[in-house]
């Protein structure tokens, strides 16, 4: 049976540590969509088309990985595109009462499950807030995101 599962968030922009989470989720299921939440109350630094580049330029030498967007609810969107498993990353205890009370709510909605994956601990610290406060003040992120969002986040001064 083809086990097809999605991977949601904000993404704005990609991590190292979303891409952890997405290459070894890959890896459990025969097809991984990445879906981008279109959230109209929040802007973000990168629009929506520009998060989903990132992500196709960063997950193109993943097979089964596809990047896609969605509104309101997630379970309506694992009902309409057949998704039967939401991933989650974790990366400390402080994600943790949100991100079950989330996945309460989601299989008390819909009955579809969440699989939470333990980020790899060297990106335990990263989160796309913290690594846009570092880029906006000129530190160095070149090793925290992959080279799609980096060339995004340092344009070359010619361009
Ligand atoms: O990267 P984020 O911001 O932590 O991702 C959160 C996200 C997008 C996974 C979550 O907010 C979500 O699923 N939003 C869609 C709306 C929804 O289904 N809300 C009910 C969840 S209980």
């Amino acid at each position: 049976m083809m086990r097809k599962a999605v991977c949601p968030g904000s993404f704005d922009p990609i991590t190292n540590g979303h891409l952890d989470i997405i290459e070894r989720a890959s890896q459990l299921y025969d097809e991984l969509i990445v879906a981008v939440l279109v959230n109209p109350e929040k802007a973000g630094k990168f629009d929506v088309d520009t998060r989903m580049a990132m992500i196709r330029e960063s997950t193109s030498h993943l097979s089964g990985v596809t990047v896609d967007s969605f509104h309101g609810l997630l379970v309506h969107y694992c009902r309409d595109h057949g998704v039967e498993v939401i991933v989650k990353g974790l990366r400390a205890i402080s994600d943790f009462e949100y991100e079950v009370q989330m996945a309460q709510m989601n299989r008390g909605l819909s009955g579809i499950e969440t699989v939470f994956m333990p980020t790899g601990p060297e990106h335990g610290h990263l989160s796309s807030s913290l690594i846009k406060a570092v880029a906006h003040f000129g530190g160095n992120v070149a090793h925290l995101v992959p080279p799609p969002v980096l060339q995004r986040l340092h344009p070359r001064e010619e361009d």
